[in-house]
């Protein structure tokens, strides 16, 4: 059963990489809290089939990568109480086969978005506003052939606890959430089969794999007015995975 948050009905949030994944629950989560939606993907399938299910929510095909894109989606919107910046890519690369464009083109979507995001939407957050960004146990991890989006990860860190104190005179708040291994569906496509749910598993405190809506629960509890002694926090939402 999901939690209730009243004041989270009729608020004007904003969720990037919305169409899939913890993305696709936060929306649906948000949904049933009686927010209305701005959501944006490359995905345009995806998201218009989602936009369609729910009510209360727009659909806006984005492009993260092209900043030109981030400006006009959000331009066109009036006013805003919650951005949720959640798009991101975890591609797997070996450091000898790093380009300069897979570099560019990770820390573009991962890093550089985050902050384009917010800077756009700074002129038109109805304050008390909130910003919830979205790190990565693997900043934690720093697993070989990952080294580009750790690199964001731990940017995006930074940036938060920065843009918390920028932000945070003038009302908005700015946390951060790292979830653990999730098993959504293109994890679970490319990357975690029986054995990797073996070794998660061991790795926990608890067995129980993570599920999106258990994060998109941690976002709602964030954008409430329940956390607002909260900002410039990293939330770890992992299970209590042992680092050593
Ligand atoms: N799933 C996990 O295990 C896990 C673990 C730690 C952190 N995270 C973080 O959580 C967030 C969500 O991850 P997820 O697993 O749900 O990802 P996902 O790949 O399932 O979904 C990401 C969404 O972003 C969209 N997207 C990709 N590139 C885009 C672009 N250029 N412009 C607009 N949209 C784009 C995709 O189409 C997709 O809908 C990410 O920031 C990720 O780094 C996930």
């Amino acid at each position: 059963m999901n939690a209730q948050y009243p004041d989270l009905a009729g608020k004007q949030v904003i969720i990037t990489g919305g169409a899939n994944g913890i993305g696709e629950s936060m929306v649906r989560l948000f949904s049933e809290q009686g927010a209305v939606i701005h959501f944006c993907d490359i995905d345009a399938e995806k998201g218009a089939a989602l936009e369609a299910e729910l009510e209360n929510c727009r659909f806006t095909e984005v492009d993260l990568e092209q900043p030109d894109q981030i400006a006009s989606w959000i331009g066109a919107i009036e006013t805003i109480d919650l951005l949720i910046n959640n798009a991101a890519k975890d591609p797997r690369i070996p450091l000898q086969d790093l380009t300069v464009e897979a570099w560019d083109s990770l820390v573009a979507l991962n890093l550089r978005a985050q902050m384009l995001t917010v800077r756009e939407s700074s002129s038109k957050f109805r304050r008390p506003a909130s910003v919830i960004n979205f790190s990565s146990i693997t900043f934690h991890l720093a697993p070989a052939e990952m080294a580009a989006y750790v690199a964001t990860k731990g940017g995006i860190l930074a940036m938060s606890r920065a843009l918390a104190r920028e932000l945070g005179p003038s009302g908005v708040r700015v946390n951060t959430i790292s979830p653990g291994w999730i098993m959504t569906e293109r994890q679970l496509r490319e990357f975690v089969d029986e054995g990797t749910k073996a070794m998660i598993r061991e790795r926990q405190c608890q067995p129980e794999l993570l599920e999106p809506e258990e994060i998109a629960q941690i976002a709602l509890f964030l954008a409430s007015s329940a956390s607002g002694a909260l900002t410039g926090q990293e939330i770890l939402a992992d299970r209590g995975w042992y680092f050593s």
